[in-house]
């Protein structure tokens, strides 16, 4: 898969990158390294994960698949964010989460964050910082990571006072090559406009219905869920036209590849034959522009 020089940084990335939040919510850890190991082979060499993800078990089951590839990949994971703590109820929620997913699909887009809504959030403070991040560095069992982001930070947190001295260390420690931000659209861009020094690399949700996010030259851009919040809605339009839910799903995707022609796009998937089919997407040349107007046209009667 082509590869990517991300601007803000020195990071080459895949230009698909496979985001973990809903693997070890949604599938066990076996089954999860499975996946990873199916994304690898389709490609893929950018792998994005968080403390907070697979209620805090999404780094373990990476670390799992890291082994002997630490060097042949890259790895984002994420503070601010933690997830649940270990308790019973936890062990409880995770075992009817599994089983939930199986039987009744409605419950997934509960699960696919696996845990996040349990997270507790705000958790900037330098100390608190560098313990989430020696945690994940533990758990990923790796030394470096490539990507550090403030996971769903609002402006207000980048006053925490030592913050930015803290990534610059990290930086300098060798424990990450880059950060930025990984939060929603409205603070990324009041941060790039307000304290640009925290958002040279930015990762924001990019959909065929969101605007297209202005950011200064030489800001490195990852998006994210282009699918989920659109597929549904989309695809029960465009049935009477013959588009199938997952060549909707492959369209979603298409376009957000060509709305970030300069960085990555993530995705996730549970489905071993869409995360090969998604991960083609991005050596084709795309769709064309007559299919790519139609989707933006039943996507904006439904921005979500
Ligand atoms: N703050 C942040 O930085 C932030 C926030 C959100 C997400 N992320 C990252 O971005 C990654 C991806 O985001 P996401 O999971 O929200 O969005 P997404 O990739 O748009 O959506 C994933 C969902 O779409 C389905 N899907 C995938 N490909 C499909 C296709 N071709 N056709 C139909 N359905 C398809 C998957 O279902 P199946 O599993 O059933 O295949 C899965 O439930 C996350 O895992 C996370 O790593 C980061």
């Amino acid at each position: 898969m082509r590869q990517i020089e991300l601007p803000g940084s020195e990071l080459r990335l895949s230009r698909l990158g496979f985001g973990t939040a809903g693997l070890m919510a949604r599938l066990g850890r076996r089954e999860s390294v499975r996946l990873l190991e199916i994304a690898h082979d389709s490609g893929i060499t950018h792998f994005d994960t968080a403390r907070a993800y697979g209620y805090g078990e999404a780094e373990a089951a990476l670390g799992d698949f890291l082994g002997r590839r630490r060097d042949a990949v890259t790895v984002t994971t994420k503070l601010g964010m933690l997830p649940p703590r270990r308790s019973r109820a936890l062990q409880g929620a995770k075992a009817l989460g599994r089983v939930g997913a199986r039987v009744l699909p409605a419950l997934r887009p509960l699960l696919r964050r696996g845990g996040q809504s349990m997270a507790s959030s705000g958790a900037f403070e330098p100390l608190a910082a560098r313990a989430s991040l020696e945690t994940s560095l533990r758990e990923l069992r790796v030394e470096t990571v490539d990507l550090l982001l403030l996971h769903e930070c609002r402006p207000d947190d980048l006053e925490t006072e030592g913050l930015l001295d803290f990534l610059r260390q990290v930086v300098a420690e060798g424990k990450a090559r880059a950060f930025g931000i990984g939060t929603d659209r409205a603070s990324t861009a009041a941060i790039v406009a307000s304290r640009p020094e925290f958002a040279r690399i930015v990762q924001v949700r990019q959909t065929v219905a969101d605007p297209a996010l202005e950011l200064p030259p030489g800001v490195g851009l990852i998006t994210h869920s282009a699918v989920v919040p659109l597929v549904d809605a989309v695809s029960e339009r465009a049935r009477a036209d013959g588009w199938s839910r997952e060549t909707v799903g492959r369209l979603l995707l298409a376009g957000a590849l060509r709305a970030n022609p300069a960085g990555a796009v993530l995705f996730s998937s549970t489905d071993e034959g869409r995360i090969r089919a998604n991960a083609a997407l991005a050596d084709e040349p795309g769709p064309s522009a007559a299919d790519l107007e139609r989707l933006a046209r039943l996507a904006e009667l439904d921005p979500t």
